[in-house]
């Protein structure tokens, strides 16, 4: 069966079934600032799974974009993909059980309507139970029924426990037990096993799991299940290109047709028609996934950067130059995957289609950049001075001049990764070559140290220090603590900075609060907002020590470590009195009065127990 068809059947299916058809939500989450992209269809829909009403009714579906680079280092193995796009079916508070494990067995066996697989390779695996939730004894009785009203024999339903039958999205949220469906891709496994051989089958790929339905009726807090949700909700994922690897036989996603194309174009611009070699293969793959991933994020907005999302993009591009030039592409051959890859998916993504140049260009770019890098990296490498040292002392600046090992300098090495975007195995490559090596110990805990200070600079900066000086993202700071103490005022002390986002067109503002703001309550906020800005309130910051400025009263992030020395803004005529006082780096205006008019454009939920309102000021 093509993939074309796979797809076009998954969403018939689902939508003569009651289902609204929903677009894919974009890579990047709206909603949650804890994660860099999607992970999981099921994402978008978090606000929903917790009970907020779905203005496309209670049935779901669709296939979403998703990127997932936390096993980066295992594509090129048969089943991984940085980019992926998840098949889903959804139940707001409608159907459960019952309904969404019949129509995953129907789509999957279904020869007219679905995938025609044979039952009789179909494995399943329910939840065992544990303290959060008692055995799923219902699943394992409905798959009982549908096998044995099918004729499909055997043992083939395996309790398993929550370490591969509990589904959540992070610790804090919506989750449940679910059921796992597993296809034998060997053809040979068709008259049931015992648990231990299907473990075991599990184990050496011979079965491979294509969907999972997951039972979502449980809030979870720190990864612990706190109470059951307002509704019993249904949440299932399945592997496009995992499903279509098993529908046409093959052990390996990216030898589907999905990736036929790309496979040929990369063919043609190597030269090489034939991949055999395992290193050509997993180069080829690495490519082909890497390239695809760009494509996506660049359509999404993403752009080459050193942070967040940005510097994902930029290593997925840099790492597919590098073994684009194993495979002996020549440079710019990027420029015509990523063309070929924005054919196949015009017509599925619009965006795809619309920014196909800029994408094109993008990744070209970005390959330059990435040369111009290696080029300059290269003869950094030549000048840098040789120290020579201990191994067993690897003390920075220790020597012994008895042993005549030539390292680089590890700040140089540190300034090619960090600074120049030198990949650290292409460093200790090169300075092979050289008669060089690179103390990676030393290099190591250099990185480490890097990364505490970011991960500091990254926490600042979610605090709300503000990056962005234009005139209007000072304005939306300023606002940001009038809504903080009037949320305050109006909700309760317990409401709490929990995320702050800023742009010269609008502020975004999460805080702690459980529940949907009412009508009222909204109106309420703006109005006192609104009055602190005609009332031409000063604003003015005061540096105090730490346990002083704690002692006024002003708001800061509990459990968050300030220096000896911080800075409170104050709004109002006096510290005492002020009507807001915070922690902060700033900047602010110098009085209220240059703010505007103050007003709400939505409050919805971001996580449990998590608000996010987004306001304008005019
Ligand atoms: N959200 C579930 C998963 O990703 C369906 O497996």
């Amino acid at each position: 069966m093509k993939s074309s068809e796979i797809r076009k059947r998954f969403l018939a299916f689902f939508e003569k079934r009651g289902h609204a058809i929903l677009p894919s939500a974009p890579l990047l989450p709206e909603n949650d600032p804890s994660v860099l992209f999607n992970t999981a269809g099921m994402q978008p829909l978090v606000p929903y799974l917790l009970g907020e009403t779905h203005p496309q009714g209670k049935r779901l579906a669709n296939f979403q974009k998703c990127v997932r680079t936390v096993d980066i280092d295992d594509i090129g193995d048969n089943t991984h993909a940085t980019f992926f796009e998840m098949m889903g079916n959804w139940s707001l508070g409608d159907y459960f059980k019952e309904e969404a494990i019949k129509w995953s067995y129907e789509l999957l066996t279904s020869k007219e309507e679905g995938f025609g697989l044979d039952p009789q390779r179909l494995y399943v695996t329910c939840f065992e139970g544990d303290e959060s939730a008692p055995k799923d004894e219902e699943s394992a009785r409905i798959w009982k029924s549908i096998f044995y009203a099918h004729g499909v024999t055997g043992e083939r339903i395996y309790f398993m426990s929550a370490k591969s039958n509990w589904w959540a999205p992070g610790p804090n949220g919506p989750c449940g037990p679910d059921t796992e469906m597993f296809y034998d891709v060997t053809g040979e496994l068709t008259n049931g096993m015992t648990k231990e051989e299907y473990m075991k089958a599990d184990e050496e790929q011979r079965v491979v799991e294509i969907w999972n339905d997951v039972f979502m009726e449980y809030l979870a807090k720190d990864g612990k299940v706190v109470s059951k949700l307002e509704a019993k909700n249904v949440d299932t994922g399945s592997g496009y290109e995992r499903v279509t690897m098993v529908l046409q036989g093959k052990t390996d996603i990216f030898s589907t047709d999905i990736f036929e194309s790309t496979r040929n174009k990369i063919s043609e611009l190597s030269g090489i028609s034939d991949f055999t070699d395992s290193k050509q293969i997993k180069a080829l793959r690495i490519v082909m996934d890497h390239t695809r991933s760009a494509v996506m994020l660049l359509s999404d907005g993403v752009l080459p950067s050193n942070t967040d999302q940005g510097y994902v993009l930029r290593r997925l591009i840099r790492r597919a130059v590098r073994l684009a030039d194993t495979l002996h592409m020549k440079p710019g051959s990027l420029f015509w995957v990523a063309d070929t890859l924005c054919e196949q998916y015009k017509d599925i993504y619009e965006n795809v289609g619309r920014l196909k140049e800029t994408i094109k260009v993008a990744i070209d770019t970005e390959e330059k950049k990435f040369r111009n890098t290696l080029n300059a990296g290269m003869k950094k490498i030549d000048k840098v001075i040789s120290v020579t040292y201990n191994e067993s002392g690897l003390k920075f600046g220790d020597f012994d001049s008895d042993l005549d090992i030539k390292m680089l300098d590890p700040k140089v090495v540190f300034e090619l990764v960090t600074t120049d975007g030198f990949p650290i195995e292409m460093v200790c490559e090169i300075a092979k070559e050289r008669g060089y090596i690179v103390n990676m110990p030393i290099f190591n805990k250099m990185l480490e140290e890097h990364k505490e200070k970011s991960r500091a600079g990254a926490e600042q900066k979610f605090k709300g220090g503000l990056g962005d000086t234009s005139e209007m993202s000072v304005k939306y700071h300023t606002a940001t603590h009038l809504l903080h103490q009037a949320l305050r005022e109006v909700l309760g002390t317990h409401v709490q900075q929990k995320g702050s986002n800023i742009t010269p067109e609008r502020l975004r503002f999460d805080f702690a609060h459980t529940g949907k703001m009412t009508d009222e309550e909204k109106k309420r906020v703006e109005d006192i907002v609104n009055e602190k800005i005609q009332a031409a309130l000063p604003v003015s910051v005061v540096s105090l020590p730490f346990s002083e400025a704690e002692k006024t009263g002003a708001l800061h992030f509990f459990g968050e470590k300030y220096g000896d020395t911080v800075t409170v803004y104050y709004i109002g005529q006096n510290l005492e009195g002020a009507y807001s006082k915070e922690f902060c780096g700033g900047p602010h205006v110098k009085n209220t009065n240059e703010l505007g008019t103050f007003k709400i454009q939505k409050e919805e939920a971001v996580s449990q127990g998590v608000r996010r309102i987004k306001a304008v000021l005019s």
